[in-house]
Parts: structure tokens; sequence; C-alpha cells
């Protein structure tokens, strides 16, 4: 099962690579998945840009093509996401619309920062819009409230909050991308 992981800030400086790494590590100790870093900074996808609706699948641009052979190819995904004004960065908004079954059936999980809001209201936002591709997002997170509290020298310092969420946000993940299997076919 291959999970793969979603950084979806994009800005320089940006602090989501820190915690992106951060969960990536523990991911790979937990070894519930095979884990893949999708970072939309280097992958850099136009914002959408083809002529057809992605449902039809004729994908014109390799930039798509790429993005819709890591998206196929996985069996669930995390997204380290930010709050900008709310809601998810626009990279992430673009990496969702920019294909579509490729996302279908699969599991999503969260794992957000910010303020006092922990990047909560991003996640809500995050939950209407996936639903639309018959995601299942998970209940389990990973919330990270005042992250700037816990960087040091760039390098995220996890609490014990954080690192007894991760396992259960992951073994909830499974269980859902082995159910959703099935439907997949
Ligand atoms: C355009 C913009 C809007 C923001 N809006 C929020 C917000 O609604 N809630 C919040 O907790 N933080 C907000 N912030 C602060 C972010 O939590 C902070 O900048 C964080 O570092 C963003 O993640 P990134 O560095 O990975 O891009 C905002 C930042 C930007 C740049």
């Amino acid at each position: 099962m291959k999970l793969t992981v979603v950084l979806a800030s994009v800005r320089e400086g940006r602090a989501g690579e820190a915690i992106a790494r951060w969960f990536v590590t523990r991911a790979n100790e937990r070894g519930t998945f095979d884990v893949e870093l999708a970072d939309l900074k280097e992958l850099n996808l136009p914002i959408l840009n083809e002529p057809d609706h992605p449902r039809l699948k004729k994908y014109v641009h390799d930039s798509t093509k790429r993005w819709s052979a890591i998206v196929g190819g996985s069996d669930a995904f995390v997204f380290v996401t930010p709050e900008y004004n709310y809601t998810i960065p626009p990279a992430l908004v673009n990496a969702l619309d920019t294909v579509y079954h490729e996302w279908t059936y699969k599991p999503v999980g969260f794992v957000s920062y910010g303020g006092a809001s922990g990047g909560m209201r991003s996640v809500q936002t995050a939950k209407l819009m996936v639903t639309g591709f018959k995601m299942m997002p998970m209940v389990e997170a990973v919330n990270i409230p005042f992250y700037t509290q816990l960087m040091e020298n760039g390098v995220f310092k996890s609490n014990e909050l954080h690192d007894k969420a991760v396992p259960v946000m992951l073994d909830e993940l499974r269980r859902w991308s082995e159910a959703l299997k099935t439907l997949r076919g």
C-alpha cells in the first residue's frame, strides 16, 4: 500500500517542508505504508490548463500526466497543509482540480498547522472539497497549533500529542485504504 504525502505549501521559506519531513520520517518508522513525498513546489503544476474536464483523462500536458501517475499510483494520501485565510492553499486546490478519477475511493488524512486553530479550519474546507472526488477524509488527524514555537533552526520538534496522533491516523488510513480497495476494482 502506497501513501503519498502531499506538501501543500509552495512559498519561499515555507514551514510546511520541515513539518512534512518530520511526518514522512515518522510514517516510515511506523511502516504502515510505503511512503512517498509529493512536494507541490517541486512538481510545479501549472494552474489548471487542460482543455478537457479532468474526468475525461484526455491530458495533453506532461505535467498533468506526471501528476496523474503519482495520484493514480497511490492507495492513500496525507495532506500536510497550512491555513491561508481559513482555507487550504491555492496550490492544493489546483492539485486536486487537475485530476479526478485518480483520487476516487481513496482515503486522506491531514497534518495541519497554524496559529490557535492548528489549521483546523483549513482541514474543514479540504474535507468539503475531497468528498466531491469520493475520497474518504479521516477523522483522526495531526493538528499543530502555534507551530512556530516548535521550530528549532528550521527543524520541527514535535510534542507528545503529535507523536501519539501519527500512528493513530496512519492505522485508520490503512484500514480505510484496504476497505476502499474493493471499490477501486
Ligand atoms: C496568505 C496567508 C494567509 C494566512 N492565513 C492564516 C489563517 O487563516 N490561519 C492561520 O492560523 N494562519 C494563517 N497564516 C499564517 C500561517 O499559518 C503561516 O504563515 C505558516 O507559516 C504558513 O505555512 P507555510 O509556511 O508552510 O506556507 C497565513 C499566512 C499567509 C501567507
